[in-house]
């Protein structure tokens, strides 16, 4: 795993806005330019407003003008050990519309990472061409 690209994410966590949860998540998307663009999570005591960390940085890269084509891979990060972030299924399915789906998502943790697609994780995915 390239170690700029994870330290950044993990720099990110120190951003994140846990605050009923306190389970901090942080996403570094990288870019084929060689940019970073990063997102955490954030809590709203609304739970269900609350932002995950994929799609804060995702929606954070597309409002810049990023899009499919400029994004090389992103990377989950989750502090400590024991169980690593996967992404849910909302973020999933925003991977699907907002990145290509060969596109590489890490998931990782001080400890471990695990690879994958973004097919991978959400297959025969519902994609912004089936809208007619
Ligand atoms: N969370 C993420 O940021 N990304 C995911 O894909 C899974 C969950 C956050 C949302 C919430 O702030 C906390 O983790 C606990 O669910």
């Amino acid at each position: 795993m390239n170690q700029e690209f994870f330290l950044k994410a993990k720099e990110e966590s120190k951003n994140s806005f846990p605050i009923f949860s306190h389970f901090p998540v942080s996403a570094a998307i990288l870019l084929k330019n060689g940019d970073i663009v990063v997102g955490c999570n954030i809590e709203i005591s609304s739970y269900g407003l609350t932002l995950c960390a994929e799609r804060c940085a995702l929606f954070k890269a597309y409002s810049d003008g990023i899009r499919k084509e400029d994004i090389s891979e992103i990377l989950i990060y989750h502090p400590g050990g024991d169980n690593l972030a996967y992404p849910c299924g909302a973020c999933r399915q925003v991977m699907a519309d907002l990145m290509k789906l060969e596109c590489k998502v890490t998931v990782a943790n001080d400890e471990c990472f695990e690879e994958f697609t973004v097919n991978e994780l959400l297959p025969k995915s519902f994609q912004p061409e089936d809208v007619r």
